[in-house]
């Protein structure tokens, strides 16, 4: 075997158990670049990232984050409680990309929510395979005395085209879309990965025994289903927002964030990526809002509306 062959094996052997650990624990940037790396060809893949330490680098120093964080959920220092937290993510786990502190984080809120008399329905902008939603879900069922409304709210044809000028361009070229393309034109961007099927959602929550009358799927662009669901939705207790996009954040925002009731939490998933910082620091000046952002993850920052 030539050095060459021994780096590729080498490289295939790393992208492999990083899959394996970014599928149980979320799927983040590096993960997605692998995971199409390696579905692609794995041969072609593996040569092309011996080929750029940088990248191989980036994917050891993420293998190694992700380690972390799974052995951290069989940590034996976890308080008894936490157990319970552990079994609500594990069923809900193989239905999102959220990582672990974010799920750990928004199980919190909503039974912050729930034992606060915090009123309003549980909402995901974003909300794929359901899962983030069935974590809240959950956590009403454990500690609410009654069934909030739930509204998830996806075109279910993943992204919509992304715009050149205020969303991410590397970003896009990891999800195979060309800077060219990116006219934010609500037609499918071409990111297999973000697709999910309204059926995924619903058999989630036949799961996980959810009352199906308390559960509202808006399929479509938000921008045709915000602005229609508007008036539907009385007050909001918790509303997260994970589309990724600038567009997608800034219409979110203006048509929802005043229903989000004092005591209530709004999060944001993307922090990594420049459209939704953008959108969210607009918003921001737009309505005079001065808001500390506190920290979950490289990726999720949320408030909590003053009480
Ligand atoms: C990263 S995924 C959400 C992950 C999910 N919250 C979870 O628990 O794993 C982003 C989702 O936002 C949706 N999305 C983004 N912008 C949208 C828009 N303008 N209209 C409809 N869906 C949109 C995509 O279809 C995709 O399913």
């Amino acid at each position: 075997m030539t050095l060459a062959q021994a780096n590729s094996a080498a490289v295939v052997e790393l992208l492999n158990t990083y899959m394996n650990y970014a599928r149980t624990d979320g799927i983040d940037l590096i993960g997605v670049a692998a995971i199409r790396k390696h579905d692609e060809t794995q041969d072609a893949c593996a040569s092309d990232v011996a080929g750029n330490p940088n990248l191989l680098g980036a994917l050891k120093e993420g293998l190694g984050i992700l380690q972390t964080k799974v052995k951290g959920k069989l940590a034996s220092w976890a308080p008894p409680e936490d157990e319970l937290v552990v079994s609500l993510i594990e069923k809900i786990k193989p239905n999102t990309m959220v990582a672990w502190d974010g799920l750990v984080s928004l199980i919190d809120q909503a039974r912050f929510c729930e034992e606060n008399g915090i009123e309003g329905a549980f909402v995901e902008l974003g909300c794929w395979k359901g899962g983030a939603l069935g974590a809240m879900a959950l956590a009403n069922m454990e500690w609410g005395k009654k069934r909030r409304d739930l509204h998830g709210f996806d075109s279910f044809q993943g992204l919509p085209m992304p715009r050149a000028d205020k969303d991410d361009m590397p970003w896009a070229s990891v999800l195979g879309i060309s800077a060219s393309q990116c006219d934010g034109s609500l037609r499918p961007a071409r990111a297999t990965l973000l697709e999910a099927s309204q059926m995924d959602v619903e058999r989630l929550f036949v799961r996980l025994g959810y009352p199906l009358d308390h559960i509202y799927l808006r399929a479509g662009w938000f921008q045709d289903t915000v602005p229609a669901a508007w008036m539907d939705i009385d007050k909001i207790a918790i509303l997260r927002l994970d589309g990724d996009l600038y567009d997608s954040y800034a219409l979110s925002l203006d048509c929802l964030y005043d229903l989000v009731v004092p005591g209530g939490f709004v999060i944001f998933d993307d922090w990594d990526l420049k459209g939704c910082r953008e959108a969210v620091g607009d918003f921001f000046s737009r309505r005079g809002i001065r808001a500390y952002l506190s920290q979950v993850d490289y990726s999720i920052r949320f408030l909590q509306k003053a009480a």
